[in-house]
């Protein structure tokens, strides 16, 4: 076994050697630019450029037109929620989101509150969920954005994605889903979902860092989202810069990998996740599991451990690498939002982990992390 068993999928995945070797040509040998419309260069990096919009666009049931290229899901959202307010503003302003979602969004609603925006942050009950209800009331005449994301980053609670769609489209109100964490997860159809827009992000399935995508429904047309980069106008006007060609055939990779393996994959993983789940709480007493257990992400569970110190936890564990519920700041650390959000007390919010499993984690690693956990929380309660 290597250590530290990496038990932290959720914030980054190893690149698959199959993505790494669909990528390696694109970065000497066929180094073109999709954009030098002149020579075979070209051709053959745009060629590639569009075969890996197909295997996207195949794993989101959307078509080729409407994915659109960025640096990753902190940009796509950022294009997503400014983009559409440009639009709207000043005759809409309102948009409404969950206090859960990842910075990434949160963040850009503040930034727009600067700007005239109004935010609903809606508070999801303890499991992670909000309801269609909750959404419903919230609307008013000029909401012009629900963003709300797929599958939590965190806690893994599923939202009811395909209703909250239909309630959006009835309103005619555009959805926009943060996917980043639920893309190469769980199986999604954009247009079933009633999705306008959606992020995703290549690491978080096992391509490279620094690429992701905005699937911008095509009835969208430029004047209804207002591109935030300028320049060459590529991507159809909605993102200018010469395009990552190697990154983006990673991710294409990737994709059509998540689309043959996803089903078999999601199965495996939720049982070996059930199994440290439950090996946990079955060994160590004052354990409690966070979020919503009958709808979340197979490869995750957040798990609350009472009576120790958060931060001597997550420092006393040298060999599996996990994250804590909280996000660093520069000064200080700060207890997750995201529990906070759904009751978890601050104290018990700084003693809970992340344990997101991925495509290379095996039953050998779960049963060392049991006992391991167990001796590291034992040692500390004591
Ligand atoms: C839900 C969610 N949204 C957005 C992001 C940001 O993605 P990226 O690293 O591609 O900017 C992350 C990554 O942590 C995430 O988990």
């Amino acid at each position: 076994m290597k250590y530290p068993i990496y038990l932290d999928y959720n914030a980054t995945c190893p690149v698959d050697p199959r993505v790494l070797e669909a990528m390696l040509p694109y970065f000497t040998e066929h180094f073109g630019n999709a954009a030098s419309r002149s020579h075979l260069l070209g051709w053959t990096a745009k060629d590639a450029v569009e075969t890996a919009r197909e295997q996207i666009a195949e794993l989101l049931q959307a078509s080729t037109k409407e994915i659109v290229f960025t640096s990753g899901a902190t940009e796509a959202n950022n294009l997503a929620l400014k983009g559409v307010f440009e639009s709207v503003f000043p005759q809409k302003n309102h948009i409404i989101t969950v206090q859960t979602e990842h910075k990434a969004v949160l963040d850009v609603c503040l930034h727009l509150e600067k700007m005239g925006a109004e935010t609903t942050f809606l508070q999801p009950d303890e499991f992670g969920s909000v309801t269609i209800e909750q959404i419903e009331e919230a609307i008013r005449p000029e909401t012009f954005l629900i963003s709300i994301m797929y599958a939590n980053n965190e806690i893994g609670t599923i939202q009811e994605i395909e209703a909250i769609g239909t309630l959006a489209q009835k309103h005619k109100i555009l959805f926009h889903s943060d996917a980043t964490q639920a893309v190469g997860k769980v199986q999604i159809d954009v247009k079933a979902a009633k999705i306008d827009l959606l992020s995703l992000s290549g690491h978080k399935l096992y391509g490279p860092k620094g690429i992701g995508v905005l699937y911008i429904n095509r009835n969208l047309k430029n004047q209804d989202l207002v591109a935030q980069m300028d320049g060459g106008k590529h991507e159809r006007g909605f993102r200018s810069g010469t395009l990552n060609v190697p990154a983006i055939v990673g991710l294409g990779k990737a994709c059509e990998i998540a689309n043959a393996e996803l089903l078999t994959e999601s199965i495996t993983l939720s049982k070996l996740r059930d199994c440290l789940e439950q090996g946990i709480l079955s060994q160590i007493k004052g354990t409690k599991v966070n979020g919503n257990t009958n709808n979340r992400l197979p490869n995750l569970t957040n798990i609350s451990f009472e009576g120790v110190d958060g931060e001597l936890l997550l420092s006393s564990f040298r060999d599996i690498a996990v994250s804590s519920g909280s996000a660093c700041t520069s000064a200080s650390v700060e207890p997750s939002h995201v529990l906070k959000a759904i009751g978890v007390s601050d104290k018990l919010a700084y003693s809970s982990i992340r344990f997101s499993l991925g495509r290379f984690t095996n039953q050998e690693e779960i049963d060392f992390t049991i006992q391991y956990v167990k001796e590291v929380v034992e040692t500390l309660r004591a």
